[in-house]
């Protein structure tokens, strides 16, 4: 079959699989292929198993794989193909040199830039799918164009705003498509084919345009946004506790205002996941590049409260159960950043569970999709943790419970099982403020809600 379209994406991960098979599905003309480094992951992608859980994944890749989707290791084959090329390769912090722990480690994206340069031979528009700092772009077209080749290549950028466990629904219905170009004849020809790609399935108004750099800005600015609401709600959750106002309450009187709005407004152990603390921490680094000491202190706190968030869980768990968890078994409730994924990038469950460990704790951990992840992140610790997928099992015996993922099924556990087969007294530390804490007090457990007052029975 002749296909009206070859579509690469450089980079099979949570944004390159997901993003790729949603196009596939939706345009059955287009051949889209991904390609990746990791034939493990390659394999996984060609296979029942999907290297990443997202729900309503696996129906939307069966429904297009072999038709028009395509995964496979074959990189220099692929470029030659395409006409369109997307860049979704990782863009984690750097760890080394100028700008460890805050800039952006482009040593991927650089690698993927010098490979189109070098294998292209005919004209691409290549698309920034991952998230760069402003100005990125610029670096790409020099590398692409160092060749010396007379290739024409035309880099746009165009984020992915797509959260985990919400994936698919995100993809099917965004609230915004960002296209950020050039303004020149070229660019907005390769902006317009674009555009068409996604107007197969995204209403008109919500493609939005710009130009390229306040495209890469956008990125970085909604992600810090959305972080910083976190921050905000969770820095007065420990107001509340100290003063009896209810976090809940609180949020729900603010959230109605619709300036301020209802979303992310849920007090938790802090915010986890791969890019918040990453995509702002690349933020405050520009800006401290720029001179801008002032912007760049105000965005470094929002991930100063959101460690503080978390490092005050586990000393209220400390303080409460009377200064010692030394040989205490600790249940945590969830492992994964946040729900319905099984990913546990900078999960708030990782700091926990190390402090946990250092205080001599037995750790037992729990998670309906995590608990491969868990493993890995906490290796090294085998002979103070273990790992039970069913809930009930892994409280047994237990002192106390602490909630880090808002998994639904924690909601509707039977409470009165669970705290039968605890240590008494027992604890449950709510981190995410899912739970009937009324009835759980009634039940007989003491209860420690995130922004709310305790419920003891002493
Ligand atoms: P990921 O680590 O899951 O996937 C990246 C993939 O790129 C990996 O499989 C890696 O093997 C591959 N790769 C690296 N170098 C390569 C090369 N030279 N050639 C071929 N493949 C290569 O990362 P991710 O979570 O998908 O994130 C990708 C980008 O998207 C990041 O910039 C991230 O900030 C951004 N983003 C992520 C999310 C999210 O929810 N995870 C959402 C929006 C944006
Ligand atoms: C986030 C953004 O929501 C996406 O738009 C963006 O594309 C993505 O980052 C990215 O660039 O990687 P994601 O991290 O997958 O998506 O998930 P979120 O739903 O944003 O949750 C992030 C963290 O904040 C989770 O740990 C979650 O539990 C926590 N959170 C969220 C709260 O603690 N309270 C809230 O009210 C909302």
């Amino acid at each position: 079959m002749k296909f009206e379209k070859n579509i690469l994406c450089i980079g099979a991960g949570y944004v390159g699989g997901p993003t790729m098979a949603m196009i596939a599905y939706k345009c059955p003309l287009y051949k889209v292929t991904v390609v990746d480094i990791d034939s493990t992951k390659i394999a996984s992608w060609n296979s029942d198993s999907l290297p990443i859980y997202e729900p309503g994944l696996d129906e939307i890749v069966e429904g297009a794989r072999g038709r028009n989707l395509f995964f496979s290791t074959e990189i220099e084959k692929e470029i030659k193909q395409a006409d369109i090329i997307f860049v979704s390769v990782n863009t984690p912090t750097k760890t080394f040199g100028s700008g460890a722990g805050m800039a952006a480690d482009l040593q991927y994206w650089e690698k993927t830039a010098r490979e189109i340069g070098q294998y292209a031979e005919s004209p691409k528009i290549i698309v920034e799918k991952s998230t760069l700092p402003v100005r990125t772009a610029l670096a790409m077209e020099r590398i692409l164009t160092s060749n010396d080749t007379r290739v024409h290549f035309e880099v746009l950028s165009n984020p992915e705003f797509l959260a985990e466990g919400s994936a698919i629904n995100d993809l099917e219905n965004p609230d915004r498509v960002l296209i950020g170009s050039r303004q020149t004849e070229h660019g907005l020809r390769a902006r317009d084919e674009l555009v068409e790609i996604y107007a197969n399935w995204v209403p008109r108004e919500r493609i939005i345009t710009s130009d390229t750099w306040s495209s890469e800005l956008s990125k970085l600015v909604a992600n810090a946004f959305l972080a910083q609401r976190i921050s905000s709600i969770n820095s007065i959750s420990a107001l509340c506790e100290k003063t009896d106002a209810n976090i809940s309450e609180v949020a729900k009187a603010i959230g109605m205002d619709s300036r301020i709005g209802n979303k992310f407004l849920n007090s938790s152990v802090g915010f986890g996941g791969s890019c918040f603390k990453k995509d702002i921490l690349n933020l405050v680094y520009l800006s401290r590049n720029y001179g801008l000491h002032e912007s760049a202190d105000y965005w470094e706190s929002v991930v100063r409260i959101n460690e503080y968030q978390t490092k005050r869980f586990v000393l209220n768990m400390l303080t409460s159960m009377f200064n010692t968890l030394v040989g205490k078994k600790v249940c945590l409730f969830g492992f994964a950043f946040k729900a319905n994924t099984g990913d546990t990038r900078e999960s708030p469950a990782i700091y926990i569970a190390k402090r946990l460990i250092e205080e001599k704790a037995e750790l037992v951990v729990t998670d309906p999709k995590a608990l491969k992840n868990a493993k890995i992140d906490l290796s090294g610790n085998e002979s103070n943790v273990s790992y039970i997928e069913d809930p009930y099992e892994a409280a047994k015996g237990c002192h106390a419970i602490a909630v880090v993922t808002e998994w639904d099924l924690y909601r509707s556990l039977d409470y009165e099982r669970i705290y039968r087969s605890m240590m008494k007294p027992a604890f449950i530390f709510d981190g995410r403020n899912i739970l009937d804490h009324e009835r759980l007090f009634e039940i007989g457990f003491n209860v420690f809600p995130i922004g709310k007052s305790k419920l003891t029975h002493f």
